[in-house]
């Protein structure tokens, strides 16, 4: 990646890319816990505006400029002048006068392109309602760490809500070559543009992408299931409904038997809601890759930092 570079969609990243984020960020992480210094970030600071809530992503993006020897800036929308209706136009120079990189989590994805489009300084999309790549890249990481680093060929199966999580993971599974497959109910459907650009990447790396609404059939093979809240931020109002339709496509014990590979692991990005899109059982059952998924974003987004606001 290039110093300088935005990261707001995996899509439009190389492959070479992925490959140096994930080799970074494995670097970073085995530094870390090494207790050895890594200041690639030293006097450097990050802006991180959040119109959305967070845990994640808020910590691990403000821990990691620490321990990269630089500093963040918590920034709410409900404090920022943008907040009362300053353009993102404005907001985007301003800032880049003060800082050496934006990170931004908002609804549109449309805001984050325009706030890229007028920034001086790299932005990275920490979500949208259309995408997530931070978390997808980070499920890469974790993917490796279980399954062995090369990715080509193994099976992903995502099974929910086609939603930002959808989208980004079918981009990064597309760029890697691992087959994708995504079971959602009908009127849940990921967003067509998105598996158009993501059925053109995996014919690049020699992967498949498959998009039904039989949960069964996304799983079947699957080395890693992976799934999300049924209602994502912003779709509060809609829990209820969406709640009736989305019961057969809860990630249960056998769903997962489904699969029929005995190795196959479960993944979710949290927050998780026990009971509607994934069981108690098959949570605790996999809650040891679920929070080294958790732990990973800050190693991922550290390198992801690194290599765009870098020296
Ligand atoms: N997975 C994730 O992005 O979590 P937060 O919403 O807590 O940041
Ligand atoms: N799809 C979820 C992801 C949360 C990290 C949401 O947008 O709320």
């Amino acid at each position: 990646m290039n110093k300088g570079m935005d990261l707001i969609s995996i899509h439009e990243l190389s492959a070479d890319d992925v490959e140096e984020i994930l080799t970074l960020a494995a670097e970073l992480k085995a530094k870390q816990k090494a207790g050895i210094p890594h200041p690639l970030l030293a006097g450097k600071t990050l802006g991180m505006i959040f119109e959305k809530s967070s845990t994640r992503t808020r910590v691990s993006f403000e821990v990691g400029m620490y321990q990269l020897g630089g500093q963040a800036l918590f920034l709410s929308s409900r404090d920022l002048q943008l907040g009362r209706g300053e353009p993102i136009k404005d907001t985007a120079r301003v800032l880049s006068r003060y800082l050496d990189g934006i990170m931004i989590r908002t609804y549109g994805h449309d805001r984050i392109e325009e706030l890229a489009r007028w920034a001086d300084v790299p932005v990275i999309n920490a979500l949208s309602d259309l995408l997530h790549p931070c978390q997808a890249l980070t499920d890469l990481l974790t993917i490796r760490e279980y399954k062995g680093k090369n990715l080509a060929g193994l099976k992903m199966a995502y099974v929910g809500d086609g939603n930002n999580m959808t989208h980004s993971l079918m981009y990064a599974a597309a760029k890697v070559g691992m087959h994708f497959a995504a079971a959602t109910p009908e009127g849940y459907a990921p967003n067509a543009a998105v598996v158009a650009n993501a059925k053109a990447d995996a014919a690049a790396s020699g992967a498949t992408v498959t998009i039904t609404t039989d949960p069964k059939e996304a799983v079947q093979g699957a080395d890693v299931i992976v799934t999300d809240t049924w209602a994502s931020m912003g779709q509060e109002d809609e829990h209820d409904a969406r709640i009736a339709c989305f019961r057969p496509y809860q990630v249960n014990r056998e769903l997962v038997a489904a699969s029929g590979e005995a190795c196959c692991i479960v993944m979710h990005c949290l927050p998780a809601y026990r009971g509607e899109e994934i069981t108690e059982e098959i949570f605790e059952n996999f809650a040891d890759v679920i929070f080294d998924e958790a732990e990973n974003r800050l190693h991922v987004q550290k390198a992801i930092m690194a290599l765009v606001m870098g020296d």
